[in-house]
């Protein structure tokens, strides 16, 4: 996504969020753990001051994430401070929880190259917004 977008990528612990307004648009995202996003990122979000901005949520998964459920708490988060989600992509990740880890885990080699194309247009497209 960081291509298309000519965005820097920052881990959520390495974020300024006094910083953030000097962008335009900001991509949250993770991989999916009980439900929702990262911990580390819901405590970013929590954190972050009022702000008027387009954003756009994406993330990999075990399972499906049928109308982007699991991005609800994060989205819950942003949107109460001021943030336009402008869109949102899933795909499936390799997932190794648990038991998993012993036949191999799930969904081995996601995302492939077919997720990452998606991910790619689907950045295009935020950024043409
Ligand atoms: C502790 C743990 C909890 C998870 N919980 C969920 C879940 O609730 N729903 C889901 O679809 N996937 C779940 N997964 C799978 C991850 O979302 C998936 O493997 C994701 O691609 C991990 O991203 P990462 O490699 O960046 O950590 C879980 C994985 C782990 C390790």
């Amino acid at each position: 996504m960081a291509g298309p977008l000519k965005a820097e990528v920052k881990k959520a612990g390495e974020v300024d969020a006094s910083k953030l307004a000097e962008y335009d648009l900001i991509g949250f995202g993770s991989g999916i753990y009980m439900g929702k996003h990262h911990k580390n990122l819901l405590k970013l979000a929590d954190g972050l001051p009022k702000m008027d901005k387009n954003a756009f949520i994406f993330s990999t998964s075990g399972g499906a994430n049928e109308n982007f459920k699991d991005h609800k708490a994060l989205r819950a988060k942003l949107e109460e401070k001021g943030f336009r989600i402008v869109d949102e992509f899933n795909c499936l990740g390799w997932d190794t929880f648990g038991p998993l880890v012993l036949i191999g885990g799930f969904n081995k080699g996601r995302p492939d190259e077919s997720d990452l194309e998606k991910a790619r247009q689907f950045a295009a497209r935020v950024a043409g917004q």
